[in-house]
């Protein structure tokens, strides 16, 4: 969708906004899979609420787009505008034990600055990609540990009430891959409180949390990090290597020869390649397990 009102483009600077004109999706997910739109990359939070009653006023659908790592984009051109916040400089404030992180913060380095600072916990969190942002929305975790557990505070747009709030963290219920957020609130900041380690000991876990998932997934491979979530007491990856399925492939969507959760776009797969794939494997694991697996990677298809 491209913005051709030009009282909204003119709006735009002084909400502290700047256009991308007919930015490709592909080149801001992870899978490397979307099509094109205009982003709008938004500097202040102050001005959400505004931009967003403007875009509203004008009939102009948006979505929110973090580090799009855990995002399958639909092809071709798409029928809303993307807001995405840009990172401010600093993005992490320390006071004591709590680490004030704006949710454009990428989230490997946010782990890794509050290491340096003897803030441990996240270790599990080290190369996840993706903002901070996105971690919290999803809950985002890995060897048996998750964001949730930190959150000490929240600052969000809440478009219910169209208005920026602050929830504390426990009003907030963080489960498996799973948060009350609203699907259309956008994270803004969050405070995290951690306990005091020594960094030595937090790169210690920090080194044997990469050497896991160095020998265990795709890394240097185009993908979204594990594309079903796991159901209760199984693992989705264990189920498609069981059905055979690694190396099983529709266009260029193939699933990962090193983890059967992780669907890579193994050349110039489209969207519609992936949603294939991920139909196919679902529907074959229903066959075998009588399991409906659920998606974990968020699929924006027109
Ligand atoms: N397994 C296989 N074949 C495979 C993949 C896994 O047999 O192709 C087996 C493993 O050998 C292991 C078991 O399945 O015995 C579990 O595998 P793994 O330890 O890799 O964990 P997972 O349940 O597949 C989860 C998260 C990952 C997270 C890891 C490490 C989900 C859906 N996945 O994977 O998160 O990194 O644990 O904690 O919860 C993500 O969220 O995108 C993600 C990758």
């Amino acid at each position: 969708m491209r913005l051709e009102n030009s009282k909204i483009v003119a709006a735009l600077p002084e909400l502290g906004v700047e256009l991308r004109k007919g930015t490709a999706l592909a080149d801001q997910t992870s899978l490397g899979i979307g099509g094109t739109t205009d982003l709008l990359r938004t500097k202040k939070h102050e001005t959400i609420p505004d931009l967003l009653s403007l875009l509203d006023a004008n009939g102009i659908s948006h979505k929110f787009l973090g580090g799009g790592s855990n995002l399958l984009v639909g092809d071709g051109e798409l029928p809303w505008v993307v807001l995405q916040l840009a990172r401010p400089e600093p993005d992490v404030v320390f006071e004591g034990n709590v680490a004030h992180v704006d949710a454009a913060a990428d989230l490997g380095r946010t782990v890794t600055f509050c290491a340096k600072n003897d803030l441990g916990g996240m270790e599990g969190l080290i190369g996840v990609p993706g903002t901070v942002g996105g971690a919290l929305r999803m809950n985002a975790g890995a060897y048996g540990m998750q964001i949730g557990s930190y959150v000490r505070e929240v600052k969000l747009y809440r478009a219910a009430d169209r208005k920026i709030e602050i929830l504390k963290g426990d009003q907030i219920s963080f489960e498996y891959r799973h948060t009350s957020f609203a699907p259309d609130d956008m994270m803004l900041a969050v405070k995290l409180e951690l306990p005091s380690k020594p960094f030595k000991e937090i790169l210690q876990g920090i080194r044997i949390c990469n050497e896991k998932r160095r020998s265990s997934q795709p890394l240097g491979q185009k993908s979204a990090g594990c594309i079903f979530k796991n159901p209760p007491g199984a693992s989705a990856g264990r189920m498609i290597d069981e059905l055979g399925l690694k190396g099983h492939s529709a266009g260029d969507a193939r699933v990962s020869d090193l983890h059967a959760n992780f669907f890579v776009n193994a050349g110039k797969a489209s969207a519609t390649d992936m949603l294939t794939l991920i139909a196919d494997v679902r529907e074959r694991v229903h066959k075998g397990y009588g399991v409906d697996l659920e998606n974990e990677v968020v699929v924006w298809n027109a």
